[in-house]
């Protein structure tokens, strides 16, 4: 064969293969955009799949304890009620029963399960004293700041009050990075000692302590119920600092605009300039009364709406998901569990309208009585998806009146999701539910990598 005549075979050759090559750089790079797409799709599935996860229902098979006579006949709230009952190791067990404990590097430290009703001790190993508490995200120092009240003394029975009730010691505040481990920041807002007269003697009662932080004069203000022990005096009390941790300084106590006020919270909207609000259980607890606070947060305004009025609600816990305004609240039964319901509104001082039971899940026993315990704080979650969809944490408290210091926290997940009306930023319905777990995680990232994600609870496991 002619030279010439091999050099155009092979230029032939060549040229066909440089069309393969072609081919296949297009169909790779058609293969790459694909991936990145599906990639970009898998990077917003961690929340979904959360969303899923948190939203299993999981029942709750109660075993009795040892020793009951007729098991079988077990009544739950007779039994929670029963301080004397073998069933009270069910709603409050001891360590032998599993116990969070942040510093137990083998068992739980890299899993940071939340175990509702179990002792949940701090970074140094004693059991969190926060109770009715409410949680700051700092922006500042990007932290979260857990307040409640410090209840660790001796509960009294003997006050003649009919409410069991512990010396006022104070306002303990917890930091945390992961809303997990928590270290002790102290006693921030301390009971008076000596003054008998001062709205915070240690003889009167300070409940549900909530800390919103004002833009404006860069202050952290305390918001708390200051009563006396017979719970007659009804007021709030108001009180600032200029760092998180304190120490806060009393700025004063009153009735907002006259009204008498036991069970309260504040609501500060980010999304609307900072505004914020003064939420309270008033006339007796009949109804809830809702007061903007003035500019620097320290008093209320003169503007009082009127909420679910007739209705005998109390632990009032706001928040707010894709425009829309929620309260949880419980029916007034002292240190004892009752029925949650959830309320909506379009507008805080606009009218609120009662949606229903949140709680899913466990049981019948204890969806009637909001898992044995009282809201009192719902927390954004991180991760926490669009305007139809929502994640928080419920707060609560399991109080246990025989040992208040005993106490123990509910953490569950919350969810929300709304419908909205086509091309109107209108909710046509929305639907709150707080979802019973034995054990769960919230989705917070790792090392800006993973997202934990709950993981139901199964006979044997490790806590
Ligand atoms: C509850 C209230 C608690 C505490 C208790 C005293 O109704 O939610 O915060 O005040 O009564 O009995």
């Amino acid at each position: 064969m002619a030279p010439w005549v091999r050099i155009r075979r092979l230029w032939r050759w060549a040229v066909v293969l440089c069309g393969v090559a072609a081919l296949i750089t297009i169909q790779l790079n058609a293969l790459s955009a694909e991936y990145k797409k599906v990639a970009s799709v898998m990077e917003l599935q961690p929340p979904l799949l959360t969303f899923q996860e948190l939203e299993q229902v999981e029942y709750l098979t109660l075993l009795p304890p040892y020793g009951l006579k007729y098991p079988q006949t077990i009544n739950l709230n007779h039994e929670f009620l029963n301080e004397s009952s073998t069933a009270r190791s069910l709603f409050f067990p001891n360590s032998w029963y599993g116990i969070l404990d942040p510093r137990n590097t083998k068992i739980n430290a890299t899993s940071h399960f939340f175990l509702p009703g179990k002792i949940w001790l701090d970074t140094a190993g004693n059991p969190i004293q926060a109770h009715g508490g409410g949680i700051l995200f700092d922006k500042k120092s990007d932290t979260y700041f857990w307040y409640g009240e410090y209840k660790d003394g001796p509960t009294d029975q003997a006050q003649g009050t009919g409410t069991a009730r512990v010396d006022v010691i104070g306002v303990g505040c917890y930091s945390s990075k992961d809303l997990w481990a928590w270290k002790f920041e102290g006693v921030v807002m301390a009971a008076e000692e000596s003054d008998a007269t001062h709205d915070l003697h240690k003889s009167k009662v300070l409940e549900r302590p909530k800390v919103i932080y004002n833009e404006k004069t860069n202050k952290y203000v305390m918001w708390m119920h200051i009563d006396d022990a017979t719970y007659n005096k009804a007021a709030v009390g108001v009180a600032v600092s200029s760092h998180p941790t304190g120490p806060f300084t009393y700025v004063r106590g009153v009735r907002p605009n006259g009204f008498d006020s036991r069970d309260m919270t504040v609501f500060k909207d980010e999304e609307d300039n900072g505004a914020a609000y003064l939420i309270y259980a008033s006339l007796r607890n009949k109804e809830i009364h809702i007061s903007r606070l003035i500019e620097d947060y320290t008093d209320v305004e003169n503007v009082t709406v009127r909420a679910l009025i007739g209705m005998h609600r109390e632990a009032p816990a706001v928040f707010k998901h894709g425009g829309v305004y929620y309260m949880v609240t419980s029916g007034c039964s002292g240190w004892l569990p009752n029925e949650a319901l959830v309320h909506e509104a379009e507008w805080m001082l606009g009218t609120w309208e009662t949606i229903g039971n949140p709680c899913v899940g466990a049981n019948k026993a204890y969806r009637a009585a909001t898992f044995f315990s009282q809201g009192s704080f719902v927390l954004p979650m991180p991760g926490g998806g669009g305007d139809d969809r929502g994640l928080f944490i419920f707060m609560a408290d399991r109080w246990n009146p025989a040992n208040l210091r005993d106490s123990r926290y509910m953490w569950l997940p919350l969810t929300v999701k709304v419908r909205f009306e086509r091309y109107k930023p209108i909710p046509l319905w929305s639907k709150v539910a707080i979802f019973w777990h034995e054990r769960w995680r919230a989705p917070i990232k790792d090392n800006g990598e993973t997202y934990y994600v709950s993981k139901p609870f199964m006979a044997g496991d490790d806590l």
